[in-house]
């Protein structure tokens, strides 16, 4: 089942001088991990902001979960149903106290009081943050703050999970933190619209949509698009290390042409396939 499917989403911000979205098309299928790459400034929070209701649209069509994000949406309810975790860590609570903080969004919906505390204690868990509950936010590293960032989302149960950049601003540990949550919340076949500009990042996504200028001009498996040197070049990225590594090797002829052709997208993967050719397999 498709949960988002948008047709020709165009949008242009009041003050913008061209077109932040230029008839954006994609389908998302429901428990898909999605990673929206492209460089700074190329429509992914734009698209983001459609998604979860926060920009109206203007041109095109878009259902998410369900509901006609056209004309007039309910935008609180669409809400609900899309969470975000957004880039700055820090500007994202309401509350110093980590279990204020995940609960503000579970009292905005006016659930009930009484269950607020286990639902708490539940997403924490969730991202690995038990008896985190007291703790002040400032007290936490980046990576716990994206966490308990996504446990307010989790605790609200939405239908898809949109991270806009959410591992940017953090050290290489941190990221690492949040790269698994999203891998965790996946295996447990929830929806996942990753937004990043790391190429490293996409290559764990079930598919990934490359953005440039507005446009979605390619989408398809890690595999196909993160090797397409020539593709990425347009939006400003270069393919991941190990495939870099591995088209140079092929280039000077200094390993044997692979049948299959699996460009390589990982370190591990990148080793294998090097191990292999040694041994002339
Ligand atoms: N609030 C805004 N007002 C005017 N222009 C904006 C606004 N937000 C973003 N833009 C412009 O829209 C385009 C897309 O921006 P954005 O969606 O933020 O890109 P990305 O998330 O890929 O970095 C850019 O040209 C940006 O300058
Ligand atoms: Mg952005």
């Amino acid at each position: 089942m498709n949960i988002i499917e948008g047709k020709k989403i165009s949008f242009r911000y009041p003050q913008g001088r061209r077109q932040a979205l230029r008839e954006v098309s994609l389908t998302v299928q429901e428990g898909e991990f999605i990673a929206l790459l492209g460089h700074n400034g190329c429509g992914k929070s734009t698209l983001a902001r459609h998604i979860n209701g926060i920009l109206p649209l203007q041109e095109g069509s878009l259902l998410v979960a369900g509901m006609d994000a056209c004309g007039k949406v309910d935008v609180w309810k669409l809400r609900r149903k899309v969470g975000m975790v957004f880039q700055n860590p820090d500007n994202q609570f309401v509350s110093s106290v980590v279990e204020d903080d995940v609960a503000f969004g579970l009292e905005n919906y006016q659930v009930s009081r009484d269950v607020i505390p286990g639902k708490v204690s539940e997403a924490l868990k969730q991202v690995g943050m038990e008896g985190f509950e007291k703790r002040m936010v400032h007290s936490l590293s980046g990576g716990q703050k994206q966490r308990a960032a996504l446990a307010g989302v989790l605790a609200l149960d939405p239908d898809i999970f949109i991270f806009d950049e959410a591992t940017a601003m953090l050290d290489p540990e941190g990221r690492a933190e949040v790269l698994d949550q999203i891998e965790a919340l996946h295996g447990r076949g929830r929806t996942i619209l990753m937004i990043t500009h790391y190429v490293e990042e996409a290559v764990r996504a079930d598919r990934v949509i490359l953005m440039k200028d507005g446009e979605a001009i390619a989408a398809g498996p890690p595999r196909e698009v993160l090797s397409q040197g020539d593709l990425l070049a347009q939006t400003g990225l270069l393919p991941p290390q190990p495939a870099r590594v591995w088209m140079e090797l092929k280039e000077q002829g200094l390993v044997p042409e692979d049948p299959e052709d699996r460009c390589p997208l990982t370190e591990e993967e990148l080793a294998e396939k090097l191990c292999r050719s040694r041994s002339g397999a």
